[in-house]
């Protein structure tokens, strides 16, 4: 008589066993999720900052960035809860409540974000070291995300050093940025 292969007849009709993410990527999972919640939560900060300056654009600018941050942050979310890996959700540190003027504002995005791709890099890095497949083909997606998000900031920035911290041109951008957003919001890009 013909009998299937494998550890037994019970573990065949229950299925193979799930393949589990490793505990170190599952850690290091946890912790960007509590970096995206941060950043999710810096944004708003420099949302809130761009409200006080009157800047409407550059508060709605921040506030699609806010929002996106917090798209990311339910991105690791569902992966860990598709996994069946443990959620760990820990304290979100406060963001800095003051700027010194739009271009530190953007600066301080721009050293953000480079942190931010350092850290996804380092995931891959876990999860290629504990041959994690699943995870660090996860993870492209956000690797392929940080070089748009650092180019737009990058952008903004560069000319907002030339235009400064007041004046028509800085109106003119706060223009700009109100359009970006705008069409952001829609397309779920920042
Ligand atoms: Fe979630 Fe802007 O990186």
């Amino acid at each position: 008589m013909w009998a299937p292969e494998g550890p037994s007849l019970v573990q065949d009709h229950l299925g193979p066993e799930p393949v589990m993410i490793p505990a170190p990527v599952t850690a290091a999972f946890n912790e960007q999720l509590n970096r995206e919640m941060y950043s999710s939560y810096f944004y708003l900060a420099l949302s809130a900052y761009g409200e006080s300056l009157g800047l409407r654009g550059i508060a709605k600018w921040f506030m699609v960035k806010h929002q996106e941050e917090l798209t990311h942050a339910m991105k690791f979310y569902r992966y860990l809860v598709g996994q069946e890996a443990t959620v760990v959700l820990r304290e979100i540190a406060a963001p800095p409540a003051r700027f010194g003027g739009v271009v530190d504002a953007f600066e301080q995005t721009l050293a953000h974000e480079r942190q931010v791709t350092r850290s996804i890099h380092g995931l891959v890095d876990v999860a290629r070291e504990h041959r994690d497949h699943a995870s660090d083909i996860f993870l492209h997606w956000f690797v392929t995300e940080q070089i748009e998000e650092e180019a737009v900031v990058s952008d903004i920035l560069s000319r907002l050093r030339l235009v400064g911290d007041g004046g028509e041109g800085l109106y003119l951008m706060d223009k700009e940025l109100e359009q970006m957003a705008a069409a952001n919001a829609t397309t779920g890009a920042a």
